[in-house]
């Protein structure tokens, strides 16, 4: 019964993930993948492991005290603060991992199992890097809520520090296994194995976590594939080589969009890649005012709205769908230029636009936009900055050289809404601002569209 389960499950977790790399069928997705998981709880439970036929209520009531726990926090989570949630649950997931391999280990060592070698090299994989994702996870979820303690630090000689905790773990575990499982060898390993946790994630900036947390998911994937193997348990193992895959394929996308390596990230980021010689070159900028940016937007043919990070702050994007349809009404063509890396985490923008009900069909992506530019009367640009700095493409001493851009300069004229001159994520200006075809808008998004909006209705 529990095989047929398996097999169900596998199949929803599958199709529910393949389903997910759409927008308009992502949340159905989600729903399969949940339906999924929940026969692999259900199949896993009743799997003959010792005393489960005796004691249910020792499985059940966790079950439901967890599930609790998870429903009322996935229901009042802020869309800005996802990438937390994940980090808590992925640190979970690392600690659970843990807590398998020991228990594992310790009938090993009680002689109740008698596991071959390479069983407990896999158990210890597992232990170690279940530690790290568990530790690791929880400073990525401090560094993100802005826990002040939790602020990017480095030691003096901190990768060589890193690298004596990596090399201590791997000789203790050596120890471990050649000297007749000595149980002191077990703890320190373990003490070693969370303290690198910290340490590897401790130095990188708080503003890269979603590159970090996507790597320690994929770390967590990888111990459930280790832990499926060794009970035998067919959907723990797949589970864990998709969530593996998937984390690692991400955490590539990410850095690729940013144009950074994956070392680049973990060693320090964009503040220590030096700043553009131009970023002080700056000059004159322009404002626009409310009713100017109005009737410039009512006269228009075609708009092209440019999301980033500073929308979700203000969480503007209702307003930016009404003002879309006050435009619509007035036959401008509307569309929403999606930067891959636009906000704090994957897909940010079309989560976002999606709370506001914005159509998919609306939002394009880097390619398809840049060739709209050219013949778009005004983008505006609302709370972004780095996605359509052109340093990217002009500047070679720029951080951000090399990264894919929007050209929004490329339309007839733009339009940035932001608070103040102050540097985007990789902290460097934007030229963007004092160039000829561009006004600034000045304000929280929020407030700034409440404006344009209230202008544009009594037009
Ligand atoms: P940013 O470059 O971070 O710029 C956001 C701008 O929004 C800031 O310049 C800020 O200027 C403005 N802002 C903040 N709050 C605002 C508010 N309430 N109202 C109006 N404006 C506000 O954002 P971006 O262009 O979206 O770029 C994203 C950056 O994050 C990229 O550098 C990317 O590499 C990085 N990153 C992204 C990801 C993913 S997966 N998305 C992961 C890691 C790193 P003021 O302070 O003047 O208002």
């Amino acid at each position: 019964m529990d095989k047929v389960l398996f097999l169900i499950s596998a199949f929803l977790l599958v199709w529910g993930l393949r389903l997910q790399s759409d927008p308009a069928s992502a949340s159905k997705g989600n729903k399969y993948a949940s339906v999924g998981m929940l026969i692999a709880i259900i199949s896993a439970t009743i799997m003959p492991i010792e005393n489960s036929y005796d004691n249910y209520s020792w499985i059940i009531i966790p079950i439901i005290f967890s599930a609790s726990i998870g429903y009322i926090i996935a229901k009042k989570i802020e869309m800005t603060s996802m990438p937390q949630m994940v980090s808590i649950f992925n640190g979970l997931g690392g600690l659970s991992a843990v807590l398998l391999s020991f228990t594992e280990i310790n009938k090993w060592l009680s002689y109740t199992e008698l596991y071959p070698q390479f069983v407990i090299v896999v158990l210890l994989v597992s232990l170690f890097i279940g530690s790290v994702a568990f530790t690791g996870s929880l400073l990525a979820f401090a560094k993100l809520d802005g826990y002040k303690w939790s602020e990017k630090l480095t030691l003096p000689f901190q990768h060589i520090i890193n690298l004596i905790l990596l090399v201590s773990i791997i000789v203790l575990s050596f120890l471990f296994i050649d000297n007749s499982a000595d149980s002191n060898y077990l703890y320190i390993l373990i003490a070693i194995s969370l303290l690198y946790g910290v340490f590897f994630v401790a130095p990188i900036g708080g503003a890269d976590m979603p590159v970090v947390i996507s790597l320690l998911n994929s770390f967590t994937g990888i111990t459930a594939a280790l832990t499926g193997v060794i009970f035998d348990n067919k959907v723990m193992l797949l589970g864990g080589i998709l969530v593996g895959a998937a984390g690692t394929i991400l955490t590539v996308l990410m850095c690729q969009a940013m144009n950074r390596s994956l070392l680049n990230v973990l060693v320090g980021g964009f503040s220590s890649s030096g700043s553009s010689s131009k970023s002080s070159e700056q000059g004159d900028i322009k404002e626009i005012t409310d009713s100017d940016f109005a009737v410039q937007l009512f006269y228009s043919q075609k708009v092209i709205i440019v999301p980033g990070y500073g929308l979700a702050v203000a969480q503007a994007q209702k307003l930016c769908k009404e003002i879309q349809e006050v435009l619509e009404s007035n036959d401008v063509e509307v569309k929403y230029a999606i930067h891959p890396v636009a906000g704090r985490m994957p897909g940010h923008m079309n989560v976002l636009l999606a709370e506001a009900d914005v159509d998919y069909s609306k939002l394009i992506e880097l390619d398809e936009a840049n060739s709209d530019f050219k013949s778009t009367d005004v983008a505006v640009i609302i709370g972004a900055n780095d996605v359509v700095n052109p340093d990217a493409i002009d500047d070679t001493a720029s951080p951000l050289y090399g990264m894919p851009i929007l050209k929004v300069w490329e339309s007839n004229s733009t339009v940035v809404l932001k608070r103040s001159m102050s540097a985007g994520y990789a902290g460097v200006q934007n030229p963007l601002f004092f160039r000829e075809n561009n006004k600034m808008y000045f304000g929280d998004a929020k407030d700034s569209l409440q404006r344009l909006s209230t202008e544009l209705k009594n037009l």
